[in-house]
């Protein structure tokens, strides 16, 4: 059937799902379509983010941190416990449950905001006078085929996992995200390649549910995007917490078979390795996907690396197409795509919406928690900008001394003249939740002094980013 509409959003992830309401809000007419579906073929929005991303992996690491303390740390309160079990397949089912609570929940939103939602595959096939035409497949339990025409296309197709050259996925050896999220029994032996941001957070949860695991990083320095202070830190947390992480490796050979994976590589100073595990993630980055879109039929722009390229305003070579997230340039981040998907539609009714790179906060949910926002010390040396930073270790705070959890610390970096903020660095418990500080720091252009002079409530965790604040201009109060 032909279907008219003001926009067609391509995908219902954080990006695309994000952009059909904000567009239905605005009063045009939308579609929204996601090829996704769960096992009983049920429409499954959301995209990697809510499928096999960061609220499946919250769950787990919320689960297996829990498993950690009560094996580790309740003694110290005063609480001990017999016969303590995991059951990881209870934990699996969990994280299934609340994965499709949020696919119901984004297909809630679609209707509330009278977005027509599409299960099915599309692909551009024509354009007449003004209007795109696309072509949708139905997948999943959908079953009528449908042509939709539109002025506006909004493309939120996401990205998928990058595999190794001449290394398939199978996730049953192989894992891919995917496949590291739905283990039902803990590996003994875990290999993880590429210690960035799912090797870590998936080495965790396992690490943490008995797995031995070892990172295989292809790059000299661990956590190279992050602030040194807070990498070393980093380094030193996951260490003592039993992940043995080797940097400086290439990889030359993954074989699997059906009793395990071998892996063979050169460590950093060239000496060749064997080592032999019982299943492998490889996680070495994710690669954007366009392809089913026929995007060369209609001529769309792809970059050399498989991206469609676009403006700042996430305008793409052709006119009233547009994209978003992790298709496009930029951080492959849920709330990066989320923030482009909003502005696209306030840009389609002639708005003049911005999205600033420069305070996007980035996290890493291991424990202790890695969140940043601004520049690193080592990009404001490498600039040659004159910058002063203050810091201050979670030791010193009272509440953290509560918890039981005073790892890590809080550094600042803050132009030397102005005193402007210019970055937030932390690692230490909540610092997913602390690093907005610095995200409306620098969105208001604060300065260090500001932060400082603000009160902070007593005794929470907060207090260590003031007197981080104090600490740039050096008079700390409570070290
Ligand atoms: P990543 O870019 O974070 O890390 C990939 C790592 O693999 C890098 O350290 C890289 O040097 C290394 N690597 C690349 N090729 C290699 C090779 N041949 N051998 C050994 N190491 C190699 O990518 P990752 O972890 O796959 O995540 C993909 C995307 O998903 C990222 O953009 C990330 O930001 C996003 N993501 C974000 C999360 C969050 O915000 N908490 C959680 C999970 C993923």
């Amino acid at each position: 059937m032909s279907k008219a509409f003001d926009v067609v959003v391509v995908g219902a992830g954080p990006g695309g799902y994000i952009a059909a309401i904000r567009a239905a809000q605005l009063g045009l007419s939308v579609a929204c379509v996601d090829e996704a579906a769960r096992s009983d073929g049920k429409p499954a929005p959301g995209g990697t983010c809510t499928n096999v991303g960061c609220i499946p992996s919250k769950a787990l690491l919320q689960s297996s941190e829990h498993y950690d303390v009560a094996q580790h740390h309740f003694v110290e309160h005063g609480i001990t416990m017999k016969n303590l079990a995991i059951d990881v397949a209870a934990m699996v089912e969990r994280k299934s449950k609340i994965v499709a609570q949020n696919n119901d929940g984004i297909l809630y939103l679609l209707k509330k905001n009278k977005v027509m939602f599409f299960q099915g595959k599309a692909a551009f096939s024509d354009r007449k006078d003004d209007q795109w035409m696309l072509n949708v497949t139905p997948t999943g339990t959908a079953k009528e085929k449908n042509v939709l025409s539109a002025k506006h296309v909004i493309i939120a197709t996401g990205s998928s996992p990058r595999a190794l050259p001449g290394v398939p996925f199978d996730n049953k050896r192989i894992l891919d995200n995917e496949g590291a999220l739905a283990m039902t029994n803990v590996p003994k032996r875990l290999g993880v390649i590429g210690a960035g941001v799912i090797g870590l957070e998936m080495g965790s949860v396992w690490q943490r549910l008995g797995a031995e695991v070892t990172m295989l990083e292809a790059l000299p320095e661990f956590l190279g995007v992050a602030d040194t202070a807070i990498a070393k830190e980093a380094a030193k947390q996951f260490k003592a917490q039993g992940l043995d992480i080797h940097t400086g490796v290439q990889v030359d050979e993954v074989k699997a078979d059906s009793k395990g994976v071998k892996v063979a590589y050169r460590d950093s100073k060239g000496g060749a390795q064997k080592v032999a595990f019982d299943m492998l993630i490889v996680s070495i980055g994710r690669v954007p996907n366009t392809q089913g879109l026929n995007a060369e039929a209609v001529g769309l722009k792809l970059s050399e690396r498989g991206m469609i390229e676009v403006d700042d305003c996430c305008r793409t070579n052709l006119p009233n197409i547009w994209a978003v997230g992790d298709v496009v340039r930029g951080p492959m981040l849920a709330h990066k795509a989320e923030e482009e998907g909003s502005a696209v539609a306030e840009r389609i009714l002639g708005q003049k919406p911005h999205v600033d790179f420069n305070t996007i906060p980035y996290v890493i949910y291991t424990s202790p928690e890695i969140a940043w926002v601004g520049k690193t010390e080592q990009q404001l040396k490498a600039s040659g900008m004159n910058y002063r930073s203050g810091s201050f270790p979670f030791m010193a705070n009272g509440r953290a001394r509560a918890m039981g959890d005073t790892r890590g610390l809080v550094k600042w970096v803050a132009d030397a003249a102005t005193d402007r903020v210019l970055g937030l660095h932390i690692i230490g418990p909540m610092a997913s939740e602390l690093v907005m500080e610095g995200v409306i720091a620098m969105e208001f252009g604060a300065s260090s002094e500001d932060i400082a002079r603000i009160c902070h409530a007593h005794p929470t965790l907060s207090e260590s980013v003031k007197e981080a604040a104090l600490a740039v201009d050096g008079r700390t109060l409570n070290i």
